[in-house]
């Protein structure tokens, strides 16, 4: 039988080895939640930060993604009868504008979709075919550019705020915002080439120009499908071609372009941002494709 103070002793002991256990799991806990935060910090920072995940998820996610070559497919009604979707669809990626539709124009601008820019005035219609855009082709990954009124995040911003509902609706469907940040930026590049302050001469950037900046973050080349220069329009021998190819146009697309070039509020500088593109060209891997661009067109 133990005597009072061995017992005494080996109860102290006890509490001492319980004690020794206690601490090292409580700093084996800290150092574990350490390590994975500092896991997260150093995931948020990968990918490209102009563009953030919509998700009521995880926050300060941004665009992972990179294409070695890809094909940027316009939506101009220069597509129609062009064949070049199994071209197309044998590129690593393939970025799309809007709500551009493939099905049914399989021949001309391919079937695949990894990526598509949408402006903030198109998330209404792809809103109409939500079944289409976020189930059946949920391994697209959605862009949205906007201007600060419809996409500011404090619940004020009335697209963010469909978006938002519709990244809970749809949780495996990749959304992302262009930032505030990277659209100021974006206003900053059109100042540079063209002289001009984009607000104060009444302009708006085309989701061309955010898909040409977006495809420059993320591919190693990029193949434009479908996209005039500059002074295509002022040629003679021009073919007229519906603005978009997948709406039997009421205006032609030079039409279009040179009303909205000349509009004194409110319009896409088109042409302007066309000889952009082609001062780009010059220094980018970028091929202008159907129809193809002369090597003075892609330095005017
Ligand atoms: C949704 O889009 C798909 C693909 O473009 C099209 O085939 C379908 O008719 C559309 N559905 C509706 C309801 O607009
Ligand atoms: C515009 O040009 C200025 C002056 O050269 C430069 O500091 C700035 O970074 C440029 N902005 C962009 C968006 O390229
Ligand atoms: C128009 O004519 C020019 C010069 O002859 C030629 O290079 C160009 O390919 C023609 N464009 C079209 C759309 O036929």
């Amino acid at each position: 039988m133990k005597s009072l103070a061995s017992w005494m002793v080996s109860s102290r002991q006890r509490v001492y080895w319980i004690f020794l256990v206690l601490i090292s799991t409580l700093s084996l806990a800290l150092w574990y939640n350490h390590v994975t935060k500092l896991d997260v910090t150093v995931m948020a920072n990968t990918g490209l930060r102009g563009y953030i995940r919509i998700t009521s998820g995880k926050k300060d996610q941004f665009l992972d993604i990179h294409c070695k070559e890809c094909a940027l497919v316009s939506s101009s009604g220069q597509m129609l009868k062009a064949g070049k979707g199994k071209e197309i669809d044998k590129l690593d990626c393939v970025i799309r504008m809007n709500n551009a539709p493939t099905v049914g124009y399989e021949h001309d601008v391919g079937s695949r979709t990894t990526l598509r820019v949408v402006s903030h005035t198109s998330v209404p219609l792809l809103l109409k075919n939500e079944t289409y855009y976020f189930r059946q082709s949920e391994g697209t990954v959605y862009v949205i550019w906007g201007p600060e009124r419809n996409m500011r995040q404090d619940g004020k911003g009335q697209i963010f705020n469909v978006l938002l509902r519709t990244a809970k609706k749809y949780p495996q469907v990749k959304l992302y915002a262009v930032t505030r940040e990277k659209i100021q930026y974006c206003d900053g590049l059109f100042q540079n080439e063209t002289g001009k302050n984009r607000m104060q001469s009444g302009a708006f950037l085309s989701t061309g120009f955010f898909t040409m900046v977006l495809a420059m973050d993320m591919c190693d080349s990029i193949q434009v499908y479908g996209m005039i220069s500059n002074d295509y329009c002022s040629q003679a021998n021009h073919t007229a071609v519906p603005y978009h190819y997948y709406e039997k146009g009421r205006m032609d697309e030079c039409r279009m372009y040179r009303v909205h070039e000349r509009a004194r509020r409110g319009g896409h500088r088109f042409i302007t941002e066309k000889a952009i593109y082609g001062r780009w060209a010059a220094h980018k891997k970028m091929e202008f494709k159907h129809p193809s661009w002369t090597e003075r067109e892609k330095v005017s």
